[in-house]
């Protein structure tokens, strides 16, 4: 999926975090979004998968502009076209790592066969294979954020956005992470947009972007 951002512009309580940005990602590109905190990209990841409204411009995706997107088409996107981790993980309390990886199915056409397959292995490359029953307050913080990319990745979705998805692992789990995002981005033709704090992990994307006050830095 092809990206255009166009002009946006987000404040807060009449603060202003994003001040005119404007961004294209083309299909099959892996992006890294780097900035210090508070810089804004939390929140335009936000914008960019659909889940913020700007205060002005536009976020196309292949060329429609999301904003006239139907509450039914966007839901139907959400749950299979787009995979989204959030900086906070937003697993369901009530759901066991399995069921909060498919739940998108079960609000759809039902769980096949093929994806639990490619669930079980994803979750054995991320080393949580042993994990899939436990529900989230009896994970650890590195372990939900790996249930969390997993559920993104799981529908292999066109389009990627990850919120420092490496934030709570150790080194050797953020290599895990990082090989298996650049194999879906060279393999399946993902487009790939994460947030990060750290160079190492931004160097694993194909071009880097900096955020500082709310601008695209040049
Ligand atoms: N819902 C909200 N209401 C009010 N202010 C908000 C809200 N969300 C974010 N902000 C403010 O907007 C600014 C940008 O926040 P954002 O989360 O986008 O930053 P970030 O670059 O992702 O930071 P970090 O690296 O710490 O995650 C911050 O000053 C934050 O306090
Ligand atoms: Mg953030």
């Amino acid at each position: 999926m092809m990206i255009s951002v166009r002009n946006i512009e987000k404040g807060y309580n009449g603060e202003l975090v994003l001040r005119s940005v404007s961004l294209d990602i083309a299909n099959g590109e892996f992006v890294s979004i780097m900035g210090e905190s508070g810089s804004g990209k939390s929140s335009l990841l936000s914008i960019i998968g659909g889940f913020l409204s700007p205060d002005s411009g536009q976020v196309l995706w292949d060329g429609r502009d999301i904003s006239t997107f139907s509450d039914k088409e966007m839901s139907r996107l959400r749950c299979t076209g787009l995979g989204f981790v959030f900086q906070s993980f937003k697993l369901i309390p009530t759901l066991s790592a399995r069921d909060n990886i498919l739940l998108p199915a079960s609000l759809g056409e039902g769980v096949k066969d093929e994806t639990l397959e490619y669930m079980n292995t994803l979750a054995t490359r991320l080393g949580i294979d042993g994990m899939l029953d436990k529900y989230p307050d009896q994970l650890s913080g590195g372990q939900c954020q790996r249930v969390a990319i997993i559920r993104s990745l799981v529908y292999k979705p066109s389009f990627v956005i990850l919120d420092e998805p490496t934030g709570a692992l150790d080194s050797e789990n953020e290599d895990k992470v990082m090989v298996l995002l650049g194999e879906i981005n060279e393999k399946l033709g993902t487009t790939i947009v994460q947030v990060t704090h750290s160079r190492r992990v931004a160097e694993c994307g194909k071009r880097i972007i900096r955020l500082s006050d709310g601008r695209i830095a040049l």
